[in-house]
């Protein structure tokens, strides 16, 4: 029986988990001096925990959600995204910091019942922030500079970063009086979907890549002139301190994002080189309200995440390296009979020690064909064992790159060994 992996999820190993590892790295040093600490949180959550914080309209939890009935009959869901489960979790254990913010990262995989294509996964990865406790502009700011830092660190060069505001509660429902008039005679050019939207929760219309919604929105009004003087002041002070930072960014009007809980401040890195619609490596934004709506004290808060897999794609077809490979000598052992096994091992036990790559031929004993596989595989170094080397106690080292081969006394010329593999200089 012939059993795949489920539609929308992969395997990660070899090269992708180079770049996954490379994106991972170069993260958590830069989350870092910025004061973020991480935290995990469970893969799955109540239900509600996603429901009632992106909003039940939104097209993750209408149609996106792996939600299922576990054996007590509670619904539990696979999370479909961070920002609800740390929100959970900081109201949950009482993280309040008082006045100081409270700055968290993650890494973790995403669950979304999605159509699967290129750069769309039903299982995904995501690297995220989340800043709890100050509506200053300059935290927002801070938030975007680390995205835009990240980035830039990752060797893109073809990135813009999108922004808008949606304004607070009070903008928002100024906004939604005049859309709602805008759309009444519109509404039989909006897909179904979009016609109970516009009953229930017309932002969410924005989320619509159907031609005809995309036709209807394209002459509608925007959130953004509908801002309140705080709102406009506040996007205002963000822009100002990405100039003082020197990041460039687009304002873009038409940014809503596929979330209910965000207030003010929305923003999305999207790449000039992905030509379909998943060209977002990450985004984000302020959700002032969500941790009051969990119960907890009214806090502002912030955050974004960054699409790992999605990265990885386009860094791969872009080749933007994953970094500088380990620099660390590697040596591949070729015993030539079990008997002599005893005898390598004191050997690599030795190298172990010093800190260098080590494997060893555990089953074929063919030489030739053992020295052309650590060729393959890139080693630096083989050291042959076989009935010489254990009558003489010395051991013979081939060098992979220059086909040179040395013999040195095992217990008297330990320095001359290291010396010929650069452990040394190598370490
Ligand atoms: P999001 O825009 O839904 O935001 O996801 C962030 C990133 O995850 C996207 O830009 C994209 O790169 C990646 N992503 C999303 N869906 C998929 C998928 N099906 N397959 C592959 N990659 C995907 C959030 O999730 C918010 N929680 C971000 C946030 C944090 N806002 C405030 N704090």
């Amino acid at each position: 029986m012939v059993l795949n992996s489920p539609r929308g999820t992969a395997d990660i190993f070899g090269k992708n988990l180079e770049y996954r590892n490379f994106i991972i790295k170069s993260a958590a040093p830069l989350f870092e001096i910025f004061n973020y600490s991480e935290i995990i949180t469970p893969a799955f959550e109540h239900t509600e925990v996603f429901s009632r914080s992106i909003g039940t309209e939104t097209d993750i939890v209408s149609k996106e959600m792996y939600t299922f009935i576990d054996k007590k009959g509670r619904s539990l869901t696979l999370r479909p995204e961070g920002t609800a489960s740390v929100v959970r979790a900081v109201v949950e254990n009482k993280m309040y910091t008082g006045g100081s913010t409270l700055k968290l990262f993650y890494v973790g995989n995403m669950f979304r019942y999605e159509r699967p294509q290129k750069g769309r996964m039903r299982e995904f990865w995501q690297l995220g922030i989340e800043a709890f406790g100050s509506d200053n502009s300059i935290l927002d700011a801070e938030a975007i500079w680390i995205l835009n830092l990240l980035f830039k660190k990752l060797g893109f060069k073809n990135l813009a970063l999108l922004i808008n505001s949606l304004g607070c509660h009070k903008c928002r429902e100024d906004f939604l009086v005049k859309f709602s008039k805008y759309l009444k005679p519109l509404s039989r050019k909006l897909c179904s979907d979009c016609r109970i939207r516009a009953e229930k929760n017309p932002m969410r219309i924005f989320d619509c890549k159907k031609e005809g919604c995309r036709e209807v929105l394209a002459g509608s009004p925007k959130i953004i002139s509908f801002l309140c003087r705080k709102c406009t002041d506040h996007l205002n002070k963000v822009l100002e301190y990405l100039e003082k930072l020197g990041i460039n960014y687009r304002k873009d009007e038409s940014l809503v994002r596929g979330f209910d809980y965000y207030t003010r401040t929305i923003f999305e890195m999207v790449s000039g080189d992905i030509k379909s619609a998943q060209n977002a490596l990450g985004g984000g934004g302020r959700y002032d309200r969500l941790v009051k709506q969990f119960g907890g004290p009214d806090i502002p808060a912030i955050g974004f995440a960054v699409g790992i897999d999605r990265t990885v794609m386009l860094m791969e077809e872009l080749g933007i390296s994953p970094g500088e490979k380990s620099k660390k000598v590697s040596i591949y052992f070729i015993c030539m009979e079990e008997k002599y096994q005893y005898y390598c091992l004191e050997i690599i036990k030795y190298f172990r020690e010093k800190n260098l790559i080590c494997d060893m031929n555990f089953s074929s004993r063919n030489l030739k064909s053992e020295i052309k596989q650590a060729g393959k595989k890139d080693y630096d170094f083989a050291v042959i064992v076989g009935e010489e080397e254990l009558k003489n106690k010395n051991i013979t080292i081939k060098d992979l790159k220059t086909f040179k081969q040395y013999k040195a006394d095992w217990d008297r010329e330990r320095e001359k060994i290291l010396k010929i593999i650069g452990a040394g200089e190598h370490e």
